[in-house]
């Protein structure tokens, strides 16, 4: 990038010095802003089609300057750009770049319009695209976990609560709960979408402007669903990239949970689940190691994108109306959330599918951990005895199995009803893990029935 001033600021008229070089570095935004090219030409283009449209553009005017944005497209495409730093931002370079390239014309570009209205717009457009692209990702990732639930529908985990075993649950049952969680971010971003997706082009500075301009005609050419309506608050506000990256910290969030699970699942001590060699990385010092780096980052990257969204908050908590340079320091935390976001998704929508269940260690696990117990007190409520009563008969045989280091299913039907005489043959139904999940079949349970017709519904919800 370049230093050169020779290329002409367009604002130097009431300036009598030069700008100081660091003050003209400190002040820059090309270094960061020029990744919206696209949507800076794409929105000039439609203002120039619009300005010749009420006629403040001669049509030949009008496609000398679409010719040369497009023009400068391709030369941007082609790395072949000449960025400059003494030109501030992208929108200076392009149109400075637009007058070198047709003359005189290309200083009408920007009639009716100003650099704040302007950039509004263009990171409205840039986000409109990024969060389809992040749906998109997100989508796959959906996808891939019902693969996974509907291949383990029937296999038998552990669950938890306080990260205790609680009570057996399907594995495809557990991914479910991921797939509702990301169903709800999906739904947060698409929401956010409508806000996103309102022009600011036509506030102008800040007062609008005195031209006859048609600000639906650009709106409609920009695929916009609507207009800001009041031209202050168009320039200024940075709250539909605050919401964006509130529904990017949730999605984190939730993404760092999961990582937490696998990280966890991944260790010998668990050993539930192999994410793949491709998926991990070694240790240069210690040869056994297979480390699950990839959630590991994930989970470390939610506080940046966490600290982003604070960055925003407080970036804008205390502007006053309208626009103020502040706002130029919205893009970065923007911008990294958008690629952490998209990172994240893409690797966990390709490792996913990819992950190995270890289902024996699983069903193992949920052996082990008197997770029926439950199941024995709704058992002795259905023959007659009242909850807390059965609670405290399950809670003495728990005692017994822990002191003989036995699972309730592995003792006798003899000593089971030394704790209760209503007990009998059929008990071993419901102390059978398989038995503990296959009762739970109603909606939102945790039978392999349940967990097929909640895979057949997301796919419907997907669509
Ligand atoms: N680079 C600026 C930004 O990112 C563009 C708007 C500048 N407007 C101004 N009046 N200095 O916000």
């Amino acid at each position: 990038m370049s230093n050169e001033t020779t290329r002409e600021k367009p604002w130097t008229g009431r300036f009598t010095e030069p700008t100081d070089a660091f003050v003209e570095a400190f002040t820059a935004s090309v270094q960061f802003d020029q990744r919206m090219y696209r949507q800076d030409i794409a929105g000039s283009i439609a203002h120039a089609r619009m300005l010749a449209h009420v006629g403040v553009l001669t049509e030949q005017e009008r496609d000398a300057i679409i010719g040369g944005l497009e023009e400068i497209r391709t030369e941007i495409e082609r790395g072949e750009f000449p960025w400059s730093i003494a030109l501030e931002d992208l929108h200076m370079n392009i149109e400075a770049r637009l007058t070198e390239r047709i003359g005189v014309t290309g200083k009408k570009l920007h009639t009716g319009r100003s650099r704040n209205d302007q950039v509004a717009t263009d990171i409205r457009l840039y986000l409109r695209d990024e969060v389809d692209a992040i749906c998109t990702e997100l989508r796959r990732l959906q996808q891939g976990l019902l693969e996974v639930a509907e291949r383990e529908a029937e296999t038998i985990m552990p669950g938890f609560t306080h990260l205790q075993t609680a009570q057996p649950v399907t594995f495809g049952h557990h991914m479910m709960a991921w797939f509702e969680m990301l169903q709800r971010d999906d739904q947060r971003l698409r929401d956010c979408r409508k806000r996103v997706n309102i022009m600011p082009l036509g506030a102008a500075a800040l007062a609008g402007t005195s031209y006859p301009i048609d600000r639906e005609f650009t709106a409609r050419e920009l695929g916009f669903d609507g207009i800001a309506e009041n031209s202050l608050d168009a320039v200024s506000d940075r709250d539909f990239a605050i919401e964006f990256s509130a529904a990017a910290a949730l999605l984190m969030t939730h993404l760092s949970r999961w990582s937490e699970e696998l990280v966890l699942w991944s260790s010998s001590q668990f050993d539930f689940i192999d994410l793949g060699d491709s998926f991990c990385t070694g240790s240069s010092i210690m040869p056994q190691k297979k480390n699950p780096d990839v959630p590991e980052l994930v989970r470390g990257k939610t506080g940046r994108v966490n600290g982003h969204l604070i960055a925003l908050l407080t970036l804008m908590k205390a502007q006053p109306l309208a626009y103020n340079k502040d706002n130029q320091e919205d893009k970065e935390p923007l911008f990294d959330t958008i690629d952490t976001l998209k990172g994240c998704l893409k690797v966990y929508a390709d490792m996913i599918p990819n992950m190995r269940v270890n289902r024996d260690a699983m069903y193992e696990a949920a052996r082990r951990g008197f997770s029926t117990a439950t199941d024995l007190a709704d058992y002795l409520v259905c023959k007659g005895l009242p909850f807390r009563d059965a609670h405290e008969v399950v809670g003495k045989a728990v005692r017994a199995g822990v002191e003989s280091s036995r699972d309730l299913s592995e003792m006798g039907l003899d000593e089971l009803q030394q704790f209760s005489n209503v007990i009998t043959e059929d008990v071993f139904d419901v102390l059978t893990l398989e038995g503990s999940v296959s009762a739970r079949n109603h909606t939102g349970g945790t039978a392999p029935e349940q967990v097929r017709a909640a895979v057949a519904r997301a796919r419907e919800r997907l669509i």
